[in-house]
């Protein structure tokens, strides 16, 4: 509540660079100011003009000379696999019946699943993390839990239970009907709570039958506003099941199609083996996929085509996927996917990454009226980044004469210790001093 002012180097994306040009889509003020009400952006401007004006009394956090950009968005990732990070030896399938079955099997418990999502939202607001789309378990109380520590931080996220009814331990799957009664109870407990939002959620193709993608399919026309998540076309035996699975199916988008889940705010992860069909069909319904580069490299699964998905204006947002991914470090994610697409023959400067980890990512999800931008009247969820500080950071930065350098540079080599300061609604949720860490000498 009240009022606040935040000072720094203020960064935000009015569009895509790729598309829009640098001049039209970059928006950095040096020295610029962000004042907040009760939670929202009510002005965002030059620092030396916004001063003057501000009523005496008010609040300044002068983060200068640090940057200060619209909080991350993580786009995919899963609450009962922080556990299960940095599993050896495996690709997906084996990865899931091996590490990720047994442990999500501990959900049921929801004191288990509280302090997960204690843990992660600490993780997620050092790492400059404000928003993410989560799976949580088959199990209600693990979506309950999540939420319920959610709202006590007052935090935009978007989850669901998920919902799978074959091919995982008798203890993870729910039925066609469970399923759909449980998202319905869930929605109508949390969905539009505070600024919390029921994703619709099965697991993939593999882990639900077609009764249960009907029910899904139902509770999509039900609730057409719903964000849904789900896996596509990740690693070449998945697909192989899904074709052998579902016969009749033309490729493994048409089986999300065939059931009306391929609509806009239906995230897509991973996206990797697509034919031009599907990228189409996802594009044109529009629908987004979601990039893991960290998952996509660990797991073995493949390298996502950026360029072929914004050839066909699929859209694209970034995300960790942890836990086959490796990090919740949004930077350390977009260096990946960096490496990824270098790997394709394709680049990807710093403005075009950084874009996707804010208002990209919020345009890829649907929450670009809330969040992801500077700008009067989304909610005031921000980070403040230190592109000096680590040594190997402060050594390259004497070299660096651009914006687009340092970001670059920012992105290639920071991670958690590059956070400073993260806001959730104008409140500050985390603080390096705080969390004991220190910048180097200046
Ligand atoms: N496909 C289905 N479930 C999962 C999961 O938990 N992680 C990843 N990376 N892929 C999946
Ligand atoms: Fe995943």
């Amino acid at each position: 509540a009240g009022t606040i002012a935040i000072r720094g180097r203020l960064l935000s994306f009015d569009a895509d660079p790729a598309v829009a040009g640098e001049a039209e889509a970059v928006r950095f003020i040096e020295d610029g100011i962000v004042v907040v009400r009760d939670g929202v952006i009510v002005e965002v401007g030059e620092g030396p003009v916004i001063v003057r004006r501000l009523d005496p009394g008010t609040p300044l956090v002068d983060h200068r000379p640090h940057l200060v950009l619209p909080g991350f968005i993580d786009p995919h990732l899963h609450l009962p696999q922080t556990q299960v990070v940095a599993s050896y030896g495996t690709e997906l399938m084996e990865w899931l019946a091996k590490y990720t079955f047994p442990e999500e099997l501990r959900y049921g418990d929801s004191a288990v699943a509280g302090e997960a999502a204690r843990f992660l939202f600490d993780t997620l607001a050092a790492n400059g993390t404000t928003t993410a789309a989560v799976y949580c378990t088959t199990h209600p109380v693990s979506a309950e839990a999540f939420f319920r520590e959610a709202e006590r931080r007052n935090l935009r996220m978007i989850a669901g239970k998920v919902m799978m009814d074959r091919n995982a331990p008798e203890g993870l799957l729910d039925t066609a009907e469970l399923g759909y009664e449980q998202t319905k109870e869930l929605i109508a407990a949390w969905h539009g709570r505070g600024r919390l939002e029921v994703a619709i959620t099965p697991r993939f193709a593999p882990t639900s039958s077609e009764a249960q993608l009907a029910a899904a399919a139902a509770l999509a026309a039900e609730h057409p506003e719903l964000p849904i998540q789900t896996h596509l076309s990740e690693n070449d035996a998945e697909i192989a099941y899904v074709a052998e699975a579902f016969p009749w199916s033309k490729d493994y988008t048409d089986v999300y199609e065939r059931y009306g889940l391929v609509r806009p705010r239906a995230l897509f992860g991973h996206c990797i083996h697509l034919s031009e069909r599907e990228r189409r069909a996802l594009a044109e319904k529009g629908a987004s996929a979601i990039f893991c580069p960290t998952s996509n490299l660990f797991l073995g699964s493949g390298l996502y085509d950026l360029a072929a998905s914004r050839a066909l204006g699929l859209k694209t947002g970034i995300a960790t996927d942890i836990g086959g991914g490796t990090s919740y470090s949004m930077l350390t994610t977009a260096a990946e996917g960096y490496k990824v697409l270098a790997l394709n023959g394709q680049k990807w400067p710093a403005f075009e990454a950084f874009r996707m980890l804010t208002a990209g990512n919020a345009e890829a999800v649907g929450i670009e009226d809330k969040v992801g931008r500077l700008a009067p009247g989304l909610e005031a969820d921000l980070v403040v980044l230190d592109s000096r500080a680590t040594a190997p950071l402060r050594r390259r930065m004497e070299r660096v004469e651009t914006l687009a350098e340092e970001l670059f540079a920012l992105m290639i080599l920071g991670d958690e210790r590059t956070t400073v300061a993260t806001y959730a609604a104008g409140r500050r949720i985390y603080d390096r001093y705080q969390a004991g860490h220190r910048p180097l000498a200046p």
